[in-house]
């Protein structure tokens, strides 16, 4: 799996955004032609992309297109003029808001005629899967598992909160009046679930208050305590906070790593299923969280600090 722990918004009608995102240090950049370009500029837009694709230095990044959504006349010429002028330069197709299943079914076909057409790979390039209204959620098992193209599932908290009429203007935070909890828990354990259930990523959409550091990172916790991957940046500021929240912490890491080696010595060395580490108790359970730990520390670079010494 790609790691995707800051995806930034980049807009296509910007050819200064365009130059100035292959500077930055995120995972994923994805190439907008939907709602951060003005009707008037998706031609634009799509040609800036084509060529930003082509010529810019992307190295060590995913690199997305976000096309319109399939409620506009734009969608199926963004597809086929950036893959046709670019799909060896693209990892994945970002859709907005999808529905239903159809929607990524549309897509697939589409994206397999068009690499047949031009002698690309068929199946490479991937699919990512923005839910962003009720109907989207409502499907959203039947979408996780539309494709085997597929590789994340997007909240789109904007769009979403729009669509079910919630009663705020600012986007990610709690609705004022609501005072029970998270307003946002259902529909992101929701998204959550069908993710994890078809093995797709599980990405948190845009934190709009781009002056407020705390709030992103307040927001940006939230989705990570519960199993999130990433979530998506939209100024340089927010991409650093991104990558650490994502990240598990150096003693997370190296604590995974040490019940790892543990569990496989124990297991194999002693043939013991439930050993102690330290005060605590492993055992394959605790086998199978490390592992989730130590593929996102791997993932984001880091190493480990402390080593296993077998007991003599
Ligand atoms: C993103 O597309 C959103 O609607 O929040
Ligand atoms: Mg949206």
């Amino acid at each position: 799996m790609r790691s995707r722990r800051s995806c930034l918004a980049v807009p296509g009608s910007n050819p200064r955004f365009l130059e100035k995102a292959q500077t930055l240090d995120v995972d994923e950049a994805f190439l907008d032609l939907e709602d951060s370009v003005a009707p008037s500029a998706k031609e634009e837009a799509r040609r800036n992309v084509v060529a930003a694709l082509r010529e810019g230095d992307w190295t060590g990044k995913t690199m997305a297109v976000r096309v319109n959504d399939l409620s506009t006349q734009w969608t199926y010429r963004d597809v086929i003029d950036i893959v046709e002028g670019a799909g060896d330069a693209l990892d994945c197709v970002m859709l907005p808001k999808v529905q239903d299943a159809s929607h990524v079914m549309w897509i697939d076909t589409l994206l397999t005629q068009i690499e047949r057409a031009n002698g690309l790979p068929v199946g490479r390039i991937g699919v990512e899967a923005q839910i962003e209204d009720a109907r989207g959620l409502v499907n959203v098992d039947a979408i996780a598992g539309a494709s085997p193209r597929l590789e994340t599932l997007v909240f789109g908290p904007a769009d979403f909160m729009a669509s079910i009429n919630m009663r705020t203007l600012v986007v990610g935070e709690q609705p004022p009046g609501y005072t029970e909890g998270d307003a946002y828990h259902y529909i992101l354990m929701r998204i959550l679930m069908a993710a994890r259930t078809h093995d797709l990523q599980a990405i948190d959409g845009p934190y709009l208050q781009i002056k407020d550091l705390d709030g992103f990172r307040r927001v940006a916790g939230r989705a990570a305590a519960l199993g999130f991957d990433g979530k998506w940046v939209l100024h340089p500021t927010q991409v650093e906070a991104a990558n650490e929240v994502f990240s598990p912490t150096q003693a997370d890491y190296d604590q995974a790593e040490l019940i790892l080696d543990a569990y496989e010595y124990h297991t194999t060395v002693e043939r013991r299923g439930a050993v102690m580490l330290g005060d605590e108790m492993i055992d394959e359970a605790s086998r199978k969280m490390a592992i989730v730990v130590a593929a996102k520390g791997r993932a984001a670079g880091l190493r480990r600090t402390t080593a296993f010494t077998p007991p003599s």
